[in-house]
């Protein structure tokens, strides 16, 4: 099988593309505009593999999706721009993206008779208190982010339902892991931790996220493509939930540090407070997390320990410019 997959130059992409190239002959090409979370050093080390190929574009580019399409059986997207704190500052590039980008690569996949999964997320959902979200709650989206990628799933599934494409939608939860850009919780609290510096934590700290380890979830998507029935949508949820605080906890404790870096910071405006994703319908298919949140959050620190030629370029430049653009103060902890 030839693969096309969008945004796989980012963090989940590069590892579904990794994961797809070690245990199957498929080929993979990727379409990536190369945005600040798209970088080539997440497929550094595929890119000698003959049956890997790489086109730098958008997928709202009709041209580019044209030429990308070319000689595939199927297309995978995980195209997105997906931090929430800049979905709130600047969401332009997340209705492009979402809304236009996704139309542009169902058109192609509806002309050429392709089958199309979308990765989508629990966000769409919007929060909730007590129990889980399942694939027929209502979506009630409540950030930009989350609210294009509500947009995006309706427009799949429209195509499902008018023009008979063949159609996917995984629904993940938070996902953490290796080559995660270091503006999301978890890869952000483990540079910080390594280097010494503050610790952010929003509000009070106790929003509940449901972690999936991120090899897990890539599984998932290529289970789901192989074995999904089309027009269906996914939830794919981690085995674990944990408090914000609690994570942060865990993450100084496996760096050596106190619990003295941590900061609490004024909340994100509508801060969802819970999520939480029942599985059971992709477990009837056949997929299950293996990777436990202790297990998976120890591997991820060792590979950002291990891995400074990855991030030392991200911490000197953009990302230390984007925080103190958003914060209004530096990166590093104030002298004590
Ligand atoms: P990421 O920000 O690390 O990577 C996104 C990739 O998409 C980057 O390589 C970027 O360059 C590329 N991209 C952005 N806009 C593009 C465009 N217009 N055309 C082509 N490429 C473009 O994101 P991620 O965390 O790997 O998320 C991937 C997908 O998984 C997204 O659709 C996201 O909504 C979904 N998801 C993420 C999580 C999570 O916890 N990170 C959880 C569930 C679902
Ligand atoms: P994030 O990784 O941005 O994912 P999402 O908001 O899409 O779930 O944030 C995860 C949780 O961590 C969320 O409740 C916000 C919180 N958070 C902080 O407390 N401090 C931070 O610096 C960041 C980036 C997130």
């Amino acid at each position: 099988m030839r693969l096309l997959v969008c945004g796989g130059a980012g963090f989940i992409g590069s590892n579904f593309v990794r994961t797809r190239l070690a245990g199957s002959d498929d080929s993979v090409v990727v379409l990536d505009k190369l945005t600040y979370a798209g970088r080539r050093e997440n497929l550094a080390d595929l890119e000698d593999d003959r049956r890997f190929s790489f086109l730098h574009g958008a997928i709202e580019d009709p041209a580019a999706v044209a030429a990308a399409v070319e000689g595939v059986d199927a297309v995978v997207n995980f195209a997105a721009e997906t931090h929430v704190d800049r979905s709130i500052i600047e969401p332009d590039a997340f209705v492009r993206t979402h809304a236009l980008g996704t139309f542009v690569l169902l058109e192609a996949a509806r002309e050429r008779e392709l089958r199309f999964l979308q990765v989508s997320t629990d966000e769409v959902y919007g929060s909730i208190e007590h129990g889980s979200f399942t694939e027929s709650s209502p979506l009630d989206p409540s950030s930009p982010y989350s609210a294009t990628k509500a947009g995006a799933d309706l427009l799949v599934s429209s195509y499902r339902h008018t023009f008979g494409t063949e159609t996917l939608i995984c629904r993940g939860s938070n996902n953490y892991g290796p080559y995660q850009y270091p503006e999301k919780l978890i890869p952000l609290m483990v540079l910080n931790a390594l280097a010494g510096d503050r610790l952010p934590v929003y509000g009070d700290g106790l929003n509940v996220r449901n972690w999936l380890f991120v090899e897990d979830f890539a599984g998932a998507i290529a289970h789901v493509l192989q074995h999904g029935t089309p027009g269906e949508t996914y939830n794919v949820g981690g085995p674990d939930e944990c408090p914000n605080i609690e994570v942060v906890r865990r993450i100084l404790e496996l760096c050596g540090r106190d619990e003295s870096l941590i900061e609490y910071v004024p909340d994100r405006p509508g801060h969802d407070r819970r999520y939480s994703l029942g599985s059971e319908k992709v477990t009837a298919l056949g997929w299950s997390a293996a990777t436990r949140f202790d297990a998976g959050l120890e591997r991820t620190v060792s590979w950002y320990r291990d891995n400074a030629w990855w991030w030392e370029p991200i911490r000197s430049g953009a990302y230390r410019d984007y925080y103190e653009r958003q914060y209004g103060r530096s990166l590093e902890a104030p002298p004590s």
